[in-house]
C-alpha cells in the first residue's frame, strides 16, 4: 500500500483513542504518520508536509473535517482525503464527497475495514496517475516540435530530424504544398545546436529573379542605382545559424552556379565589393518537384543538388497517412475553438468519414484551413457536414448554406476562372510556375500566393 499512494499521511481525529489506533495501525502498514487534534493543527501540519493522503474526522473543536478539506484542495487538489463521519454527519460526508474527497468511513470501523478502504483509494488513485502519464507520453509519441502525426511515415521523419539536427548536414525536404516542409525545416534548426542563432527563411521562388543576389548575399551602398545604404544579405543574416531555401527549384540556372560556389567556398561577396565574406550557414532546402526531374528536364544543376541534398526528408501527401487526419483534426480544432473562445467537442462521423474520403490536394494546409472555417461556421457541441466547405460536402447541404451560397457566387465565380486560368497555364507549362506567370501576365509572386490561397496541386 505504501508503495501505492507514497510516505506521508496525515489523521486529523479529536477522539486522542482512534487517533492512536489508527496511527499505530498505519505506522506499522509502513506509512509516516503525523497526527493533529483538530482543522487548525491539521492544516499548519499540511502546509509544512503536503502529505499524499489526509483522514480527517468532520466534527472536531476549533476547526471541522470541512473547512479543512477546502483548504487542502485549494492549495493541493491532487491529495487524497478520506473523511471519518460519525452518526448524524453523513450528509456533511456527502457535501465533502462533493468538495472533493476521495471517500469517506463511517464509525465505528475496524482497523482491517479501514485498511481495505485506503487500499482501494490508493489503487484508483495510482490508476489516475498512471493514465495522466501514458495521456501524456501519447502526445509527447504523436507530435515533435509542432508536427503532429502518428503514421509510420511521420514518425519516420521525428526520427531523420532527431538524427540530422545534431550535424551541420544539408537538409533537402521534399513534399507536395501544404504537407508540412516548412514546420521539417524549424523543427531541425529549433532542435539543432544552432537554436539560439538566427533561422533565416528566403522564399525562392516569390523573390523576382532581378533580385535574388542583393536579396541573398545583401550590397554596398551605391552598388547600382538606388541602393543608397549598405544591406546585408540573408546568408550574412542568418550567420551562425540556418538558412531555408524554400522552393530551391525554382531558382534560375544562373543563379544556381553563384549559389553553388557560395556553398562550396563558405563565403559571400555582397553586390559592388569584391571582398569575401566569411558565412556559417547550415543550409536547408525544400521543393514540391522531385528534383531528379528538374535536373533531368535541364532546370537544375547536378552539382547543386548534390551540395543541398546530404539527407533528403519526404513528407508523404496526406491521402497516403488518412491515420494521421483525426489527430491533425482535432489539434486544430482545440486551438481554433481555444482561440475564439468556443468549445466544440469533436466531429460527426459524417465529418470524419468525409475526412476520410477526401484527396486533400492541399494537404495539412487545406485541412487546417477546413477546420477554421469550420470552427466559424459551427453552432453546436461537435462539428458537422454543413460547417464544411462545399469542396468537402459536394451537393449536400442545408437549404439556408445553399441560399447563403448564392450571395458570395459572384465572387467564387471570378475565383473559379482564376483556378482554371492557372490550372491551363500550368498544365501548358509542364508545370513552370515562372513560366506559367509569364503567361498569366502576372508575377512570379503573384501566381504564388494564387497557387497557395486556391491550394492548386501541380
Ligand atoms: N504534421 C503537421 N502537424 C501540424 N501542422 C502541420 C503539419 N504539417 C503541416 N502543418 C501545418 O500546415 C500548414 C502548411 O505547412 P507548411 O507551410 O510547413 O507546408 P509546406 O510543405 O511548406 O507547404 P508549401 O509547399 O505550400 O510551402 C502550416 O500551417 C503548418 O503548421
Ligand atoms: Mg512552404
Amino acid at each position: 500500500m505504501t508503495t501505492l499512494c507514497g510516505h506521508r499521511l496525515l489523521i486529523v481525529e479529536d477522539e486522542p483513542l482512534l487517533r492512536i489506533t489508527m496511527a499505530d495501525a498505519l505506522r506499522k502498514e509502513g506509512w509516516a504518520v503525523d497526527v493533529a487534534e483538530d482543522g487548525v493543527k491539521g492544516t499548519a501540519l499540511f502546509e509544512q508536509h503536503m502529505h499524499d493522503l489526509v483522514l480527517t474526522d468532520l466534527v472536531m473543536p476549533r476547526m471541522g473535517g470541512l473547512d479543512l478539506l477546502k483548504r487542502i484542495k485549494a492549495v493541493a487538489p491532487d491529495t487524497t482525503v478520506i473523511i471519518i463521519t460519525a452518526h448524524g454527519t453523513v450528509d456533511r460526508a456527502v457535501e465533502a464527497m462533493r468538495e472533493g474527497a476521495a471517500d469517506f468511513i463511517a464509525k465505528p470501523f475496524s482497523m482491517a475495514q479501514l485498511m481495505v478502504r485506503l487500499r482501494n483509494v490508493c489503487s484508483v488513485r495510482l490508476l489516475r496517475e498512471q493514465n495522466v502519464r501514458l495521456q501524456e507520453q501519447l502526445e509527447q509519441r504523436y507530435s515533435f516540435s509542432n508536427i503532429i502525426g502518428k503514421s509510420k511515415a511521420i514518425q519516420e521523419v521525428f526520427e531523420l530530424i532527431r538524427l540530422v539536427a545534431d550535424s551541420d548536414a544539408s537538409v533537402l525536404v521534399l513534399g507536395e504544398s501544404g504537407t508540412g516542409k516548412e514546420l521539417v525545416a524549424s523543427a531541425i534548426h529549433f532542435n539543432s545546436p544552432r537554436r539560439a542563432k538566427p533561422y533565416v527563411r528566403v522564399s525562392c521562388a516569390s523573390l523576382p529573379e532581378s533580385l535574388i543576389e542583393s536579396e541573398l548575399f545583401g550590397y554596398e551602398k551605391g552598388a547600382f542605382t538606388g541602393a543608397s545604404e549598405r544591406r546585408i544579405g540573408r546568408f550574412e543574416a542568418a550567420s551562425g545559424g540556418t538558412l531555408f531555401l524554400d522552393e530551391i527549384g525554382e531558382l534560375p540556372l544562373t543563379f544556381q552556379v553563384k549559389l553553388l560556389r557560395v556553398l562550396q567556398e563558405r563565403q559571400i561577396e555582397r553586390l559592388g565589393s569584391n571582398r569575401p565574406i566569411d558565412v556559417d550557414v547550415r543550409i536547408i532546402s525544400a521543393s514540391l518537384r522531385p528534383l531528379e526531374e528538374e535536373i533531368a528536364a535541364g532546370r537544375f544543376r547536378e552539382d547543386l543538388y548534390f551540395r543541398v541534398n546530404t539527407v533528403t526528408i519526404h513528407l508523404p501527401p496526406l491521402r497516403e497517412r488518412t491515420e494521421d487526419i483525426p489527430l491533425l483534426a482535432n489539434a486544430f480544432l482545440n486551438e481554433f475553438a481555444e482561440e475564439r473562445g468556443r468549445r466544440i467537442d469533436g466531429f460527426s462521423d459524417e465529418v470524419l468519414a468525409m475526412f476520410d474520403a477526401h484527396p486533400w490536394p492541399g494537404n495539412v494546409r487545406e485541412l487546417r484551413n477546413v477546420i477554421e472555417r469550420a470552427v466559424l461556421f459551427c453552432r453546436g457541441p461537435v462539428v458537422t457536414a454543413d460547417d464544411l466547405p462545399g469542396s468537402l460536402r459536394g451537393a449536400a447541404s442545408s437549404p439556408q448554406r445553399q441560399a447563403s451560397r448564392l450571395v458570395v457566387s459572384m465572387q467564387e465565380a471570378v475565383e473559379q476562372a482564376e483556378i482554371e486560368a492557372i490550372q491551363a497555364a500550368l498544365a501548358a507549362t509542364g508545370g513552370r510556375r515562372a513560366e506559367a506567370a509569364e503567361l498569366l501576365g502576372v508575377s512570379r509572386k503573384t501566381l504564388w500566393e494564387k497557387i497557395k490561397h486556391h491550394q492548386i496541386a501541380d
